[in-house]
């Protein structure tokens, strides 16, 4: 099994390494209509395979030939036990990583024929990551690290500071945007995480196992906010989640097994009562 602080580390070195590609004006914080169902798919995805060469002349296929659509402002759940390939689909839904075999199409990119600094930006700028083990950077407060995905997507200082307060604040975290990571109980953190994730307005929010680490009743406040950016925002939401009361919130819930979508079903779209 794949470690997932080890992999969190990998990913935090990523997403530090994506370099602006180039810079952008400041763009007004605005309310997307909510989306009409005639849109075309955020999410595009035929024949998906992902192998792991673990030494020759072995491979493992971990993704078995996935074919998936969502469509913006849809909330889909992941669930399927440890080791069906989650993470591994998020990666590639998430541009972390390619897959081996198949089409992928992200709103509107074809990502097999995207250039590295492409699919930098395209993190950047369309998708925001919330992980289970929150990934912030320490020594640095809930602010500056807010503001870290809009430094690489060359937004202005000041401008900078605006939002990532603004956003602090739309997640309850106003009176401790000064703390640093490991002044933040589980609950605050991931709220942090969630602001940085927002922050550049991204079409797309990707969690995986987002409420892991957290009890239930801060699973719950961190599952409000993403039914308030789903609903109020329109984000396009994709959860990875093993909580299956949690993922019948979502509209529609896949199940993966053994690197294979084996199951869709309806969700109720709404937050349960507490
Ligand atoms: N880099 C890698 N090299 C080899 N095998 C890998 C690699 N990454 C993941 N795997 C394997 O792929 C399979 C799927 O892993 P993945 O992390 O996607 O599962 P998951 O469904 O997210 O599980 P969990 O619920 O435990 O997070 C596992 O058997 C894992 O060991
Ligand atoms: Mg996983």
């Amino acid at each position: 099994m794949r470690d997932t602080e080890q992999f969190a580390k990998e990913i935090a070195g990523k997403l530090l390494e994506d370099a602006p590609a180039d810079a952008e004006a400041p763009r007004k914080l605005h309310l997307p209509d909510a989306p009409a169902a005639s849109r075309s798919p955020l999410i595009e995805m035929h024949d998906i395979h992902k192998s792991y060469y673990i030494g020759k002349p072995n491979e493992l296929e971990i993704l078995h030939g996935i074919s998936l659509q969502v469509f913006p402002g849809e909330f889909v759940a992941i669930v399927g036990e440890s080791g069906s390939g989650k993470s591994t689909l998020m990666n590639i839904i998430g541009v972390l990583d390619k897959p081996t075999s198949g089409e992928y199409t992200l709103d509107g990119v074809d990502i097999h024929n995207a250039a590295d600094n492409e699919l930098a930006a395209i993190r950047n700028r369309k998708i925001g990551f919330v992980f289970q083990t929150y990934n912030l950077i320490g020594r640095q407060s809930a602010l500056k690290n807010v503001e870290l995905p809009m430094l690489y997507a060359g937004v202005p200082a000041g401008e900078r500071t605006r939002r990532a307060k603004d956003w602090l604040a739309r997640v309850g975290m106003a009176e401790r945007m000064k703390h640093q990571p490991n002044e933040l109980s589980g609950g605050q953190k991931q709220r942090v995480a969630i602001a940085r994730a927002m922050v550049n307005e991204p079409a797309l929010i990707l969690a995986d196992e987002p409420t892991g680490a957290l009890d239930s009743e801060t699973s719950r406040i961190v599952m409000d906010l993403f039914h308030e950016m789903h609903e109020k925002y329109h984000k396009t939401i994709v959860l990875i989640t093993h909580n299956p009361q949690l993922a019948e919130e979502c509209q529609r819930v896949l199940t993966l097994r053994d690197g294979l979508i084996v199951g869709e079903r309806k969700g109720s779209g709404k937050r349960a009562a507490l």
